[in-house]
């Protein structure tokens, strides 16, 4: 009898014992990205960590994995879906693949005039119904986050769209960025992000399109002689976590890690235009790449070439979208 009380004993002590080590142990956030830690992508990640395990005094520890070190772009949103990582920041255009091809608007040519438009769109009514879409998929979406508009390169000079037809152009998978290519008259390659510029240098394909600080800081520039300031399309991120993991957390953590991410993203956008000017001013200083400014007839016919893209896309991403996107960009 005395030995079944012990044996009783030692099994609460036991319990007791393993959810006290559960309680010490901290939250383990995975954050993988895939471009370079001084992206402001990548910087913002960094700012997130820092902040939100300041805010939980270590009851969170937030990983940040750069570079596609732990997934590549294609399977980054299956691994956070099956919960093996629990944060990610993938590109608006990379969001078309779960099914939610609304967001696929954000890659229409000249569809944001300026930052302000852009904003209006993701600080608004459009930009929090579109993170809504999100939640069937398994999937919070916490914030956005910025780039840049997108420049392009190749190894010939692209001053008008002319230029770049029958060239292999890397795209994200985007059929709108397919479409746009095809606009072009070129042939869209989609390859995932890490291997683009190792692809450019082998000749996979010729050219390529990203904001600066892509280019910059993954040395694509070292691999291509031209790039042309065209400003034709926009890329930014949508900050998204694991739908049950995020729920699951006790309330108070979950609102000190909500508060890491505005700070985080209030950064981010600080930092991302200049990042992105910065980094062209060091693909010119570089010398290994021409930097060409189209001239005003110049780009009027790049823009004659892309628009279409926008009425051509209406079918698959929503006539109504689109135009409640360009009345909110035109405010
Ligand atoms: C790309 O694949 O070109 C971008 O989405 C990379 C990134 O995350 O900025």
């Amino acid at each position: 009898m005395k030995l079944k009380f012990l044996a009783a004993a030692l099994a609460v002590a036991a319990t007791a014992a393993s959810a006290q080590a559960s309680a010490q142990r901290p939250i383990v956030i995975k954050f993988s990205h895939v471009v370079a830690p001084d992206t402001p992508k990548g910087q913002a990640a960094e700012r997130f960590k820092q902040v939100a395990e300041m805010l939980t005094h270590g009851r969170v520890k937030v990983e940040v994995y750069p570079n596609s070190q732990l997934y590549k772009d294609n399977d980054e949103m299956e691994a956070l879906q099956l919960g093996a990582v629990q944060m990610l920041a993938p590109s608006l255009a990379k969001f078309g693949r779960l099914g939610v091809r609304e967001f696929e608007a954000f890659d229409l040519p000249y569809i944001f005039p300026s930052k302000t438009a852009l904003y209006n769109v993701t600080e608004g009514e459009i930009g929090k119904s579109l993170l809504k879409k999100l939640e069937s998929r398994g999937i919070t979406g916490l914030a956005y986050w910025d780039n840049g508009f997108k420049v392009m390169s190749a190894n010939k000079s692209l001053r008008v769209p002319a230029d770049a037809k029958g060239l292999k152009m890397r795209i994200q998978l985007s059929s709108v960025l397919e479409a746009q290519m095809r606009a072009l008259g070129a042939y869209p390659q989609v390859l995932a992000f890490s291997e683009v510029t190792q692809a450019l240098k082998t000749g996979v394909v010729d050219g390529t399109e990203n904001p600066p600080s892509n280019m910059y800081t993954q040395k694509m520039h070292e691999v291509q002689k031209h790039v042309t300031v065209t400003n034709h399309g926009y890329l930014g991120y949508a900050v998204i976590v694991h739908k049950k993991f995020w729920d699951g957390l006790p309330a108070d953590i979950r609102g000190a890690l909500e508060k890491a991410m505005k700070e985080a993203t209030t950064f981010e956008k600080a930092i991302a235009q200049r990042d992105n000017d910065l980094a062209l001013e060091a693909i010119k200083k570089s010398g290994k790449t021409d930097v060409y400014v189209p001239s005003v007839k110049e780009q009027a016919e790049w823009r004659r070439v892309l628009m279409p893209v926008q009425k051509e896309m209406e079918a698959r991403i929503g006539k109504d979208l689109i135009s409640a996107i360009n009345k909110e960009a035109a405010k």
